[in-house]
């Protein structure tokens, strides 16, 4: 008994030594202590991300030369306003050709991501018009068929009043997709029309 009070306090003893040891040799009570191989911690090697080598100029990661972009983060320096969507509509039209491969892959998207609320033919009555969400405009009114791909485009990609904007589901050539096969309605309702005359 009297062993271990007496190991006790030896050890408290050392402990204290300890820490007063590295107290008084900290040199910045700011900073942490005495580092032990230095080295091992600032490697020479650059690290991602990190300014390297002090005082050297620039990062590991360099700066994008002028004039490039990062794959897969093209530049869209349209907002969602109005006027940005009319501005879309003059600036940019459509990469795609109406290809029968371009028409089918256009019809798939439209019926994934735009038919639940446009609706088969685009008539604005897909199927969750039923369940309470308002029915959006006819993709076939006169001003659908006038208005240019780049306004759809616009507002497929940052949405428009109740419209969400479908930019993080659909990539860049998909909505062009999408849009070939709203054309492709809009000319089978013209020629159903003028059947019907
Ligand atoms: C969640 C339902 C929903 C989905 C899905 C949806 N839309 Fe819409 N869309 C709307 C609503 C609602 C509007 C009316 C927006 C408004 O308030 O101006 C609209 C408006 C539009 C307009 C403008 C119509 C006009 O007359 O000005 C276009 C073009 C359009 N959508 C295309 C698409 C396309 C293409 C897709 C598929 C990629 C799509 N939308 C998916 C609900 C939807």
């Amino acid at each position: 008994m009297k062993f271990a009070r007496a190991l006790n306090i030896a050890l408290c003893l050392v402990l204290a030594g300890i820490w007063a040891f590295i107290a008084l040799t900290r040199p910045d009570q700011r900073r942490r202590n005495f580092r032990w191989i230095p080295q091992m911690e600032d490697p020479l090697a650059f690290e991602t991300q990190k300014r390297f080598l002090p005082g050297a100029p620039g990062e590991a990661v360099g700066a994008a030369a002028p004039g490039t972009v990062a794959r897969g983060f093209l530049p869209f320096p349209y907002k969602a306003t109005p006027e940005d969507a009319d501005r879309a509509g003059r600036e940019l039209s459509s990469p795609l050709k109406s290809t029968p491969e371009n028409l089918r892959s256009g019809a798939r998207i439209f019926a994934a991501y735009c038919f639940p609320c446009h609706g088969p033919g685009g008539n604005g009555d897909g199927p969750v018009t039923r369940r309470g969400v308002p029915a959006p405009p006819s993709l076939l009114s006169g001003n659908m068929i006038t208005m240019a791909d780049g306004k759809i485009y616009h507002i497929i990609s940052l949405g428009r009043g109740n419209m969400s904007a479908y930019a993080s589901q659909l990539e860049r050539g998909d909505r062009w997709l999408a849009i070939l096969h709203v054309r492709a309605l809009q000319a089978a309702a013209k020629a159903a029309k003028g059947k019907a005359k």
